[in-house]
């Protein structure tokens, strides 16, 4: 049996993505009432040894819209201080009957490197790791995408996508990239400073540009990314205000896209430094339909996790 493990999109199929994006959507228009109850005597534990606000609270909340009991271990208050590695105390959790992780960690390789010493009916699941991966923020993201477009009938294969901001240190962006590729995305736009363009993404095959107009023709959707401040001035030669002047997305910028254009951001969002506030709140903002919907990706994931333990 293939392992349940959600670690990366890079090894998803387009079927089992597309499977995933309809149990989302399924749950999404179906009444409260009518959501599957596991009624499965198993823990979800959320350990997360980075900060978030919506990864974990959209993965507690699907837990506890399934009938999941959770598990949310409070890191900052746990034995690492006392010198335990991460791997050893979710060994330890583990010992306890917990079966379920969703993990946030700074190592790219944090799920591959835990496989190793959990026992093989654990599933892990990736709630961000390093620059790598974020898988269920990539599918929250197809199914923003999926629920706006398909009203017009539009397929991933013709919408023109740009993802604009530090997509070398974004794991956001790459699973995005992974996500779209699968499923059949031929138009992907990057658009950054060329500080930014790391050698995986010169080799991605997207076209990439240094210009917002010229990377925002004819544009179908628009992924922000978050800008870290004191990355900008650290480690580019770039200052935050010439940023902000060259790459923030504002109302003048918007309308180099396509009139019909959606923008995205997964949060958090530094207004006034990549999206001027005009057009975080705007009429062609997705972002909070991007988090309403992180709650029904997230049962999605846990509910194919659950049922592991169903028979
Ligand atoms: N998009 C995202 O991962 O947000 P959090 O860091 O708040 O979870």
């Amino acid at each position: 049996m293939k392992n349940q493990d959600l670690t990366s999109l890079s090894n998803y199929s387009a079927a089992e993505i597309k499977n995933l994006l309809q149990t989302a959507d399924s749950f999404s228009k179906a009444p409260k009432n009518l959501w599957p109850k596991t009624g499965i005597n198993q823990v979800v534990c959320l350990v997360f040894f980075e900060a978030s606000t919506r990864t974990r609270c959209s993965f507690e909340l699907a837990a506890k819209n399934l009938g999941a009991d959770v598990l949310n271990v409070e890191v900052s208050y746990s034995s690492l201080s006392k010198g335990e590695s991460p791997e050893d105390m979710i060994k330890n959790l583990e010992a306890m009957g917990l079966r379920i992780f969703v993990i946030r960690h700074s190592d790219d390789h944090f799920c591959e490197t835990l496989r190793q010493q959990l026992l093989p009916e654990s599933i892990i699941i990736n709630a961000g790791t390093g620059v790598s991966d974020h898988p269920t923020q990539a599918l929250l993201d197809m199914a923003t995408i999926q629920q706006h477009f398909s009203a017009s009938s539009q397929s991933f294969e013709h919408l023109k996508i740009a993802i604009i901001g530090d997509v070398k240190r974004s794991r956001v962006a790459r699973s995005d990239f992974q996500a779209l590729k699968v499923l059949g995305c031929k138009n992907i736009h990057i658009i950054a400073p060329s500080e930014f363009i790391s050698k995986d993404w010169q080799e991605s095959g997207c076209s990439i540009y240094s210009s917002m107009q010229e990377g925002l023709q004819d544009v179908d959707v628009i992924i922000m990314l978050r800008i870290q401040m004191e990355r900008l001035e650290k480690s580019i030669k770039l200052d935050s205000s010439t940023y902000t002047e060259k790459y923030q997305l504002t109302p003048k910028c918007l309308a180099w896209a396509k009139s019909s254009a959606i923008v995205m951001h997964p949060g958090p969002i530094n207004r006034g430094v990549e999206i001027a506030s005009d057009v975080a709140d705007g009429a062609q903002s997705v972002i909070l339909k991007q988090v309403a919907l992180g709650v029904f990706i997230r049962m999605a994931v846990l509910e194919k996790a659950l049922s592991v333990f169903a028979s």
